[in-house]
């Protein structure tokens, strides 16, 4: 039966983690020590965790790993990265590594335009608002000047307000769609503030003094994360014989294979959703861990991967005249100012290990890793298998899993160069290693 609670909230840290226990976790008291051990010791730097959301009871760890070696457009980054996933941070070594001796991985941010949409209805006369948006414009950008001023003078602010008329869509609906720059910061506070003054004085303006009859009515003010004029360009290309035989597979043969693997991806949605998400594997880790929003930059990667109609791969392949070349072409909003950037620390640190970044720069560098993610997937795929290095990084969680001691570990890790991971091999390996060192659990 679930248990409920008024006024949870206002409870002390401490006070939440009993409820929790008590309600739903069997009232285990180690549970909450538990919990507690995961706090940091630092009452401040806690404090600044607690105050990140609402109700937080403890710190939620995942590892914070690096790839190193990544030359991009000449310079070499360590690339930081948050992920769980076990074999992520290790394929993107390798791609990084098989690039770094054949001009590595070279980038070019396209556009860095967002967008923010004023929803609104209107069933009044469609002509005159159409006549009188110029001047509706004029006064829109007049009215909202004191809260651009700031981002106007770091060369941003708001570039276009347009009219969108959707009424063949739905009776009365217009838009404002309004074109912003948003420099270093990712921008969604700032351009949901712009809108929200803007939608007030749409609603100030559109009135009888003006000749209307009718008035607008608000529906919602809100930044769109579809940015496809916020949009990067990653790739990576060498002589076909350059690629050299990659695991048994002469360069022609594997440049064939994966262009065919990247097709594939272009054609059917089945497998273009895990091919692109090979890709977020790369883009979301470092999205983490310099602090950004992984879903705003996801959801619009995906919107952007079905612009042509169906879904597809946001990578693409060609092998032409000897050349082999594999690139991206990403949305990515992000910001290296604002957020979190200052206040968690290790993200500051991410951006410290980036060389604090302009945002353009940090667009690139996670298009960089999500292309090199997906080199390194397709790169599996379409010769050994995935299995093979996937389930060696993951060998670990599982002996973990079944308490494997360190010199368990030392062993098992011999004994799997050669032999196919799975849950049933290693259980039998430990069972017989167990059972000759006289070491079972
Ligand atoms: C697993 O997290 C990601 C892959 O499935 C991506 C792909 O299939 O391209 C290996």
């Amino acid at each position: 039966m679930s248990k409920t609670i008024k006024g949870y909230s206002k409870l002390s840290k401490e006070e939440k983690i009993d409820w929790l226990v008590k309600n739903y976790l069997n009232d285990d008291r180690s549970i909450k020590s538990e919990i507690m051990s995961y706090w940091h010791e630092d009452n401040a730097v806690q404090n600044r965790f607690d105050e990140f959301s609402e109700n937080t009871l403890t710190n939620f760890y995942m590892p914070f790993g690096v790839a190193p070696n990544f030359l991009i457009n000449g310079k070499t980054y360590c690339i930081p990265m948050v992920i769980e996933e076990s074999s992520v941070v290790a394929a993107m070594s390798k791609s990084g590594k098989f690039w770094q001796d054949k001009g590595g991985f070279k980038t070019e941010v396209i556009s860095t335009t967002k967008i923010g949409q004023v929803h609104f209805s209107f069933f009044g006369d469609k002509a005159l608002l159409k006549s009188y948006f110029p001047s509706l414009k004029a006064q829109l950008l007049e009215g909202g000047k004191y809260l651009t001023v700031n981002m106007d003078s770091r060369g941003g602010g708001v570039l276009d307000i347009e009219l969108v008329d959707l009424t063949e869509k739905e009776d009365g609906y217009f838009q404002l769609k309004v074109s912003f720059e948003t420099c270093d910061s990712m921008g969604a506070n700032f351009i949901n503030t712009v809108l929200e003054e803007y939608a007030n004085l749409l609603k100030e303006i559109i009135c009888t003094e003006n000749g209307f009859t009718e008035k607008v009515s608000i529906i919602m003010s809100i930044v769109s994360n579809y940015t496809p004029d916020c949009l990067v360009r990653a790739w990576v290309e060498c002589k076909v014989e350059e690629l050299g035989e990659v695991s048994g597979i002469s360069a022609a043969d594997f440049a064939q294979k994966f262009k065919m693997g990247v097709r594939i991806a272009e054609v059917d949605p089945h497998r273009a959703a895990t091919h692109n998400k090979g890709i977020y594997n790369g883009v979301d880790a470092v999205i983490i861990a310099t602090g950004n929003d992984f879903r705003a930059v996801e959801a619009c990667g995906h919107v952007y991967a079905a612009k042509d109609g169906h879904y597809g791969s946001l990578s693409h392949c060609s092998v032409e005249n000897g050349i082999f070349k594999f690139w991206i072409d990403l949305p990515l909003a992000v910001g290296t100012v604002g957020g979190l950037t200052q206040l968690h620390p290790m993200v500051k640190h991410s951006h410290e290990i980036l060389g604090n970044p302009e945002a353009k720069a940090l667009m690139e560098i996670c298009a960089v890793a999500g292309l090199a993610q997906n080199f390194a997937a397709l790169r599996a795929l379409t010769t050994v298998g995935i299995q093979q290095g996937h389930m060696k990084m993951h060998l670990l969680n599982i002996l973990n899993y079944m308490e494997a001691t360190n010199q368990e570990k030392d062993y098992a890790l011999t004994y799997f160069i050669d032999k196919i991971v799975s849950y049933t091999t290693v259980r039998v390996m430990l069972d017989q290693y167990r059972s000759v060192h006289k070491t079972a659990k």
